[in-house]
Order: C-alpha cells, then structure tokens, then sequence
C-alpha cells in the first residue's frame, strides 16, 4: 500500500494518509472523513477498524502470532512467570532482578482488601454466579480507594492498577468462598501471587494449606495465557469507559461485565458444559451436526476466534499444560478424551477447514480448571484475574496517549424519520 488511500464521492476524490505500524496491516487514517465528505464509515464488530494506536500486544491471526511488547507468549508461557509478564505490560521492558523484586513486593503489600468490603459479600445469594459478584465488588473499590482515582496523576493511576491486579484473587478467591458458605481467608505475603492465589480458594484456617507446585505453575501459566489480547471486546470496553475519564475500578468493572459474555471470557465454562454434555467420544458426531446445522444455534464453544484464522498459539500452550496437570494429578477424565477426540474431528471437517475454526485458548482451559478443583463458574473469575493485568495496562497506555478523547462512535440510523407526536386520544 502506498502512503495515501483515495476515495471517490459523487465526483469529488478525497485522499487520506496512511499510517504503518511496527508489524501489521496499515491503517488508513480517516479521522477527517466526516468533516470532509460527510460520511461515515460502517464496520458493525469492528472488523477493520483500528481504534487506537498500541504498544503492548501484538496478534498476526493469519500465522497464529501473539507477542507481548514483542516477546512471543510461547516464550513467555515457558520462561517467565505471570508476574514478570504483569511487570512487561504495564512498563514496556522486562524487569531487572531489582526491578522485580521491588516489583513484586509492592504488589504484594496491595494483597488486602478493605476489611468493610467483606460485608458487601453479603448482600449477595449464596448462588449468585461469582462475575455477579466480580461485576459488583471490583465496581464497589471505587467507593474505597479515593486516594488512587486522579487520572491525571501518573502516580495515582499505577498505585490504583497495582492496587486492581494484587486484589483482584483476593476478591475472586472471596467470591468462591462466599458461594461454599466457607470463611474468607486473608492472603498470606509469603506466597507467591499464583500460591497465594490457590491458598485463599481452596486453603481453610483449621488446615496449613499444602501447595502442590505443578498446579501452582499450570495456574500462573494459564494467567499468563489470558493477560492480554489486544483490543478484545472487554479491553475495548475498558478504553471506551475509560475515555470519559471514569474513575479507574469503574472501568474494570465494566471490562469484567463484558468479559462475562459466553462469546468472549464466558466461553470456558461453555465449552467444558458442552463436554461434559457429550459425555463420551461416540456422541460427538452429533455435536458436529449440530454445529454445522444452519437452523440450529449451537456452536462448538472453544472454537473459532474473531482474530485467528490458523490457530490459538495460547491453544497449543494449553493442550500441553493440560496434559501436565492431568498426569500429575492422576485424573483421568473422560472429558479430555472427548475434548482430544473432538478437537481430531473437528479438524479434519470440511465445514471446519473451510471456515477456518480452530480450538482456542478456551478449548482446553476447562478440562486443567476441572481437574484444579474450580467449579466451572469460576472459570471466567481467572479469566478476569489475568486479564486485570491487561486492562489496567492498556487503560494507562491511553490516559496518557496525548491524542486520547472521548469514544464516540456513529451510527447508521435507521429509525423512522421525523415525525409530529400524537397525543394519546388520537392514536
Ligand atoms: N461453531 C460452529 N460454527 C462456528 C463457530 C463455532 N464455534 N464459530 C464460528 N462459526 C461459523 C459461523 O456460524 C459463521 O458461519 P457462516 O459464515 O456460515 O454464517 C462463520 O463460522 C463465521 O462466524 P462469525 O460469528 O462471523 O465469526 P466471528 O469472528 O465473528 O466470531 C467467535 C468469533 C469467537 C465469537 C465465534 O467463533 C464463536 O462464537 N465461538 C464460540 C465461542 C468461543 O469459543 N469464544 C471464545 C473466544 S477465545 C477467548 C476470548 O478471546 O474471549
């Protein structure tokens, strides 16, 4: 593509730059198009609409690319830790060991919640869905920490995105308690933020909790997996609520209610529901069928994704913990068989190839968590937890882009046209 992109309308021709990027398409740059040709531009889902300019995250869809500030997530899965790759988003360069360190620690000093924030719980059933709870506690922060909310600020803003990523497993970790009618446990600082983590769900204070260290790794690697993802609908919705310059816990409460969402974060749980609804290999057949029925809206969950059109490299990372946890574990269960032997079909059909759907991060997420102990209304609770990390980081990245401003899309209307109202007795 050249440097400028011309349009044509009616029989004026308008010419708009082009902007490149370190990798990736180049974007046509149309922010005067309205002013200019009183047109908008119309592209429902954002297909191809770049809607702000990013330094963390990097996907190539077509190759099954990820890399985070251009480190590969295969690389990050293995040799780092979620922490070290919380440290790299939020600050643009791995930590040195000083850096880490003091890393680290200040995060967590921010462990503890608000000792009133516990009464908030109650209000809650006992059932309520643990993202019912996220949505509303993560929100309530906002009523708490007054001394972390001035955007302008730099400082306040970093204090209010360490203060989000060390209490998000706390409140998380509360949530399940809640629901088991078991006692909140505090954190314990000498725990690493996975350790500690898994401590506050599945420890209680009569026992000393015994942390099995292959669960803690497949934990902190499935945070890794899920701490950013590029403008994904829920980090979009961060950055449009955080554009109005909304207080900072607000804005992840509400990427937290759209991460909820079963085509987005809630796909874990759907895709191991769906498992276990087939049950056993010889009744996927009919899944297939389903999924490929036009009339029926089934759909494979774990399977396809807005961007990859190869495959999920999270997939692949995925499939080989999954496999780790079950051995250690000792589980054998009938799920991943199903999940394995779908996956082999799923592949090799016509309808799959050709609409290019791959299983993706979600796929094999389920079957680890299950086998961990996590019922499956967790699942999307640690999606949200890792996933803080790459909200609060793109959110600083836009506060402090100059150019930020308000989000405000346009519309087609399609509405009827002005009209005089009727009053009630004459309609
Ligand atoms: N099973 C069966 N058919 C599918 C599936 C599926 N999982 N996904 C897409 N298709 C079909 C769809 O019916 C459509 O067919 P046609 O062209 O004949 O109308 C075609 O593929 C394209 O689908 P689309 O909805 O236009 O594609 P999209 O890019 O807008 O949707 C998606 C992406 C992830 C929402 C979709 O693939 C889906 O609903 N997958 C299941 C839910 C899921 O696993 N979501 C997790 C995404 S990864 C985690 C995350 O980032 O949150």
């Amino acid at each position: 593509m050249g440097d400028s992109a011309k349009i044509s309308v009616n029989d004026s021709e308008y010419e708009y730059g082009v902007h490149s990027g370190s990798c990736g398409p180049d974007v046509v740059d149309i922010r005067k198009l309205y002013s200019e040709t009183g047109l908008f531009t119309f592209d429902p889902g954002f297909k191809s609409t770049a809607s702000c300019e990013s330094g963390l995250t990097y996907i190539d869809g077509g190759q099954g690319i990820l890399l985070h500030r251009g480190y590969p997530i295969e690389q990050l899965a293995e040799q780092s830790s979620f922490m070290e790759v919380a440290y790299l988003l939020l600050n643009g360069e791995l930590p040195s060991s000083k850096e880490f360190a003091d890393f680290e620690r200040t995060i967590t000093l921010h462990t503890m919640v608000h000792e009133q924030l516990k009464e908030l719980y109650r209000g809650f059933r006992r059932d309520a869905h643990p993202m019912a709870i996220m949505c509303g506690v993560v929100g309530a922060l906002s009523a708490f920490y007054h001394d972390s909310t001035d955007i302008t600020d730099p400082e306040q803003r970093m204090i209010a995105s360490h203060r989000m990523i060390a209490k998000m497993p706390t409140i998380a970790a509360m949530a399940y308690k809640y629901a088991i009618g078991q006692p909140f446990l505090y954190p314990d600082n000498d725990l690493s933020y996975t350790g500690n983590f898994l401590r506050m769900t599945f420890g209680v204070p009569a026992e000393e909790y015994e942390l099995d260290p292959v669960i803690e790794k497949a934990m902190d690697r499935i945070f890794i997996l899920h701490a950013d993802h590029e403008q994904n609908a829920s980090t979009s919705t961060v950055r449009l609520a955080g554009s109005s310059g909304a207080n900072p816990f607000a804005c992840i409460a509400s990427g937290i209610a759209c991460l909820w969402g079963p085509a987005h974060g809630g796909a874990n749980e759907a895709a191991l529901n769906m498992l276990r609804e087939i049950g056993t290999p010889d009744r996927i057949g009919e899944y297939i069928d389903r999924a490929k029925d036009k009339e029926d809206p089934f759909r494979l969950m774990g399977f396809g994704h807005r961007v990859y059109k190869n495959f999920d490299p999270r997939a692949k990372v995925m499939k080989e913990t999954a496999t780790d946890v079950l051995n250690t574990l000792g589980v054998d269960d009938p799920i991943f068989d199903v999940a394995r032997e779908l996956e082999q079909i799923a592949l090799n059909d016509e309808y799959f190839i050709e609409k290019k759907l791959y299983p993706n991060v979600d796929f094999y997420s389920g079957v680890i968590l299950s086998a961990i102990g996590f019922p499956t209304t967790m699942f999307t609770v640690l999606f949200a937890i890792a996933r803080t990390v790459g909200w609060v980081a793109q959110w600083n990245e836009m506060i402090s882009d100059p150019d930020q401003t308000i989000g405000r899309p346009r519309q087609l209307y399609t509405g009827p046209e002005q009209r005089d109202y009727v009053p009630v007795g004459s309609r």
